[in-house]
């Protein structure tokens, strides 16, 4: 887990195409997913995507950030426990994460019992690859 994260970043740094090529365009409207659940808003209070929609945290500069962080946000215990176990979104673990949220949590904490709070799952791993790259397109990662 962590050799491909460091892979990843390896690739990201020298500016190489990562393994899936992502297309922020394509996410851009793959975040029609998300919108009923997420907005993406900058410190600046301008909405970049989604409406207004609060039952999910707030997605702006998610990249880098530790997940389980928005302040104000409700996060179930499962995914802040991620969190302070070192959980931080970048590539891989968004899009394993976006595909089935609880099932994620599940092998990142070793708890069969874990859960997520985020009921969706993304059907398609390119769709999850590209809103990452959308996500990044919006909000430099932060690490
Ligand atoms: C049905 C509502 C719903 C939909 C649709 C949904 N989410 Fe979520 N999402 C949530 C909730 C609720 C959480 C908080 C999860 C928790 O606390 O366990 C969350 C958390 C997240 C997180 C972790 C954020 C953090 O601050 O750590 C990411 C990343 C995320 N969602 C991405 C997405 C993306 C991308 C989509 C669209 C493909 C999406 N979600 C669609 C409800 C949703």
């Amino acid at each position: 887990m962590k050799t491909t994260r460091l892979a990843l970043a390896a690739v990201f740094a020298l500016g190489a195409a990562p393994a899936i090529a992502a297309d922020a365009e394509a996410g851009a409207k793959a975040f029609n997913q998300c919108q009923t659940c997420h907005v993406v808003v900058n410190p600046a209070g301008e909405t970049l995507a989604g409406r207004n929609a609060k039952t999910g945290p707030n997605l702006y500069g998610v990249v880098g950030r530790q997940a389980g962080t928005v302040e104000g946000f409700k996060y179930g215990d499962d995914l802040v426990a991620a969190g302070a176990k070192g959980l931080v979104w970048d590539e891989a673990t968004f899009v394993a994460y976006v595909q089935d949220p609880s099932k994620f949590l599940k092998e990142y904490l070793g708890d069969s019992g874990a859960k997520g709070k985020m009921t969706f799952k993304v059907k398609k791993e390119a769709d999850a690859a590209n809103l990452y790259a959308f996500l990044v397109s919006l909000a430099p990662a932060t690490n």
